[in-house]
């Protein structure tokens, strides 16, 4: 699956735009400011519906406009246009091959993307969102259900807030039937997370390994907040047992703690949901140290990368197609070693760079692999 042409209209700073791409290596290059991210922005949006850095849509248009227009065009028979259409105060519009889509989730899978932002180190030195978001982003990609997992337990916890604030004491049958859903779509949403971080694990360390060019080891694993399931990983683990866990079975655990009269009083005093999948993380381990803690600057970006490389090959191997791949302004982060070695593995899919200057990519790094430049401040 590849990306073909990129139209925006009134977005961000592009006022009227037709970009094409070739299929293997391409590189946005130009000064910092030009919209050289913007542009990945874009393209990134036509793969999850969202901008990966703005919170509102309004951000994206264009200042003093009123709406915005995406649309890629691909070389895939199965969907070859997507658009997005934001005016303000309205509802997102997206269509598919010219077809109106009213549900989000019918986005996912058409256009899947992996993108490697200067953001995307948080997810080895920040706290545990930025690792459920790698979760999020990756899994609603490639499984047709996750979002609505997602949405709907979401739209249950809340509930659960609204109904612990209005009534303090008591037991409550309510209560029960709300707890009954969170666990319903919490344990789903644990068993695919459970799953994917499993198949990251044993390709990222892989990936590091080459591009790090040491024989250390790090290593990953899925800390799900629902005590009894994060246990029961634990001994997993420490077993060798890879086998996979049920969805039923994990319900039942985590319905069983949401009942716990000394968890039911605490969430009355706060008010709110105390455990499950919105406190979830992933830990990082380098040779029995944690990674966020210990590991050197090199370690770190390392391992960010493997493990995009990984979500890159867990994407390809569940959705059958290959992934775009946009790397925002890492080439300024690698040396030339890595530079090629980041080609090598990249080399029959469709990716596209950012750099401040086009001598970040030479011909050293690329061999015999085409490149198609971009000049940024050309397109203005
Ligand atoms: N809504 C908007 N309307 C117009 N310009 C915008 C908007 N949002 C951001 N910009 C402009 O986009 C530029 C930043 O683009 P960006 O893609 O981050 O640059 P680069 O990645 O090349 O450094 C800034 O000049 C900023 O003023
Ligand atoms: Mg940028």
């Amino acid at each position: 699956m590849i990306i073909k042409e990129l139209e925006l209209h009134n977005f961000r700073n592009y006022k009227s735009l037709n970009l094409e791409f070739s299929q293997s290596i391409n590189v946005i290059y130009g000064k910092n400011g030009y919209g050289k991210t913007n542009l990945l922005e874009a393209m990134f949006l036509c793969c999850i519906g969202k901008s990966f850095k703005a919170i509102k849509d309004e951000e994206l248009i264009q200042y003093g406009e009123n709406s915005y227009k995406v649309k890629i065009r691909t070389g895939d028979s199965l969907c070859n246009s997507i658009s997005v259409y934001y005016e303000k105060n309205k509802s997102k519009y997206i269509e598919i091959d010219g077809v109106y889509i009213d549900k989000l989730r019918m986005l996912f899978g058409n256009l899947i993307g992996i993108m490697f932002s200067p953001e995307s180190m948080r997810i080895v030195t920040d706290g545990p969102l930025y690792r459920r978001k790698l979760l999020d982003i990756a899994l609603c990609q490639i499984k047709k259900d996750y979002y609505f997992s997602l949405m709907m337990y979401n739209k249950f916890c809340k509930e659960k807030g609204i109904l612990l604030e209005q009534r303090r004491s008591g037991d409550d049958l309510e209560l029960e039937v709300i707890n009954e859903k969170i666990a319903e779509y919490g344990s789903a949403i644990a068993v695919d997370r459970y799953e994917f971080v499993k198949q990251l694990n044993e390709i990222a360390g892989k990936y590091y390994s080459f591009i790090f060019d040491k024989e250390e080891s790090v290593t990953m694993r899925y800390y799900p907040y629902i005590h009894s399931l994060n246990a029961a990983i634990g001994e997993k683990a420490a077993a060798g047992d890879m086998s996979e866990f049920s969805v039923e079975k994990v319900k039942n655990a985590f319905l069983e703690e949401l009942s716990d009269e000394r968890l039911k009083k605490r969430e009355r005093d706060f008010g709110k949901n105390l455990i499950g999948i919105q406190r979830d993380d992933i830990g990082m381990d380098l040779g029995g140290n944690s990674l966020r803690s210990f590991g050197s600057q090199g370690q770190k970006r390392s391992y960010a990368i493997a493990i995009k490389m990984a979500e890159l090959e867990v994407l390809r191997e569940k959705s059958g197609r290959t992934p775009v791949l946009f790397l925002d302004d890492v080439l300024s982060e690698l040396d030339n070693t890595r530079k090629s070695k980041i080609v090598e593995l990249t080399k029959n899919i469709q990716t596209i760079y950012t750099c401040t200057d086009r001598e970040m990519m030479r011909p050293s790094n690329t061999g015999n692999i085409p490149v198609n430049f971009i000049d940024v401040e050309k397109l203005r």
